[in-house]
């Protein structure tokens, strides 16, 4: 006999805290740089839920993991799932979430006696953050054939630690090919990071797509000097290469407005003291737009900036790409499910275009994909005070319920 499935949301929030309980750090976040023991730890635990669940578990060769439940069919499952890596400063719902609330619907599911039609599977993907291995959603990249195995072992964090090796130090590098388990459809929840949903009170986002993503790493190589005798027309400072950009990524913004966001994120100095003029200046640039063209003129504007001043200063400079996703529409139709599906639960939505990068958008490569959106308090994500209310987390959970069975029975 089956009964109606239903989200335990005291459930899923003990569990979130017990996740965050590994890389704790003060304010109640969590430090899971992908591929540390911290990360390690947390797939342990997480793999562990998915066995006592009774899913079947696969690992690949980049450490994606897969979570299977059988359906009354075989062949392709519907995927849920998300990332459970986070930056050095990150909070506990950021991927987090989406992951645990995807074995929650199969804890409801098992409660309730259901087995759908399609199996389905829960994922969480390898370096989503990539905060500490360039490109962000490496794994799920390599999963959609976007980036060989090859160019993501060779990936190198800030001490020069090879991402192949890191992978198999945690015991993760897996037997399976990437892209074995290749779903028919794929849904992702997750907090929406921004201020959108809060502002406009609404509980539930369905989300457009994800706006395009440009990170450049540059080094700046000048010459040290003495910050007290050396006139000013004679500097080479790396320095002030890198603080000019800064201020330039920002007034291009406001020059283009609309959905233009700039930020220099890392900016190091060497030798980094009070009286020395620095002769090595290392920042980057993260430029995002919902338009690939106004997402290329902005380019095109700091990298001329940055070229210039390197001329005028008389300093070298040396650019890499870390990252590159153009804009990425989800499918209609599963925007629409979602829609309906919450509406139906009596929920408020919204659609709306995602800032942060998603797993889900390196799905869309694959099979019709959607991602549900909850509020974050003030729009805070990577920060330790990230917050969702737990009747909000709960909300998520069962649309995603929702949306996964109308997908399994179809
Ligand atoms: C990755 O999660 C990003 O959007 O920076
Ligand atoms: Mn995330
Ligand atoms: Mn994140």
């Amino acid at each position: 006999m089956t009964t109606t499935p239903i989200i335990d949301g005291i459930h899923l929030h003990a569990r979130l805290a017990t996740l965050a309980a590994i890389g704790a750090i003060d304010g109640g976040g969590c430090a899971r740089l992908a591929l540390t023991d911290e990360d390690k730890a947390g797939r342990d635990l997480v793999v562990g839920w998915m066995r006592e669940l009774g899913l079947a578990i696969t690992i690949d060769a980049i450490g994606n993991v897969f979570g299977l439940r059988r359906g009354r069919l075989d062949g392709p499952p519907v995927m849920t799932g998300s990332h459970i890596d986070t930056v050095r400063t990150g909070g506990r719902f950021d991927g987090n979430y989406g992951v645990l609330a995807g074995l929650e619907v199969c804890r409801a599911l098992d409660a309730a006696g259901v087995v759908t039609r399609h199996p389905l599977c829960v994922a969480f993907f390898t370096n989503e953050e990539g905060a500490r291995f360039q490109p962000d959603m490496l794994g799920s990249l390599v999963h959609a054939g976007g980036l060989t195995l090859q160019e993501a072992y060779a990936a190198t964090d800030p001490d020069g630690v090879r991402l192949g090796d890191e992978l198999s130090r945690i015991g993760y590098r897996g037997p399976a090919a990437p892209g074995t388990v290749r779903p028919r459809a794929f849904v992702e929840l997750h907090i929406e990071q921004g201020p959108v949903l809060e502002e406009a009170g609404i509980t539930i986002g369905a989300v457009t797509g994800v706006q395009g993503i440009s990170w450049h790493e540059f080094i700046v190589s000048g010459v040290s000097a003495h910050a007290g005798t050396t006139p000013m027309r004679l500097r080479h400072d790396a320095g002030y290469v890198a603080g000019a950009t800064a201020t330039f990524v920002r007034q291009i913004t406001r020059d283009m407005g609309g959905a233009q966001v700039g930020t220099v994120g890392v900016s190091e100095l060497r030798p980094n003291l009070i009286n020395v003029i620095a002769n090595r200046a290392r920042f980057t640039v993260d430029l995002r737009n919902t338009d690939e063209l106004l997402l290329q003129q902005a380019e095109n504007h700091v990298f001329a900036f940055i070229d210039e001043t390197a001329l005028s200063e008389g300093v070298s400079i040396e650019k890499r790409r870390l990252a590159r996703f153009e804009p990425v529409d989800f499918d209609p139709a599963m925007i629409g499910r979602i829609e309906r599906l919450a509406q139906a639960r009596g929920l408020s939505t919204l659609r709306l275009p995602s800032g942060a990068g998603h797993d889900a958008q390196m799905m869309a490569r694959l099979c019709p994909t959607g991602m549900i959106f909850v509020p974050s308090a003030k729009g805070l994500s990577h920060n330790v005070a990230e917050y969702t209310a737990p009747a909000d987390l709960e909300a998520g959970a069962a649309v995603l319920l929702d949306v996964l069975l109308a997908l399994a029975e179809e």
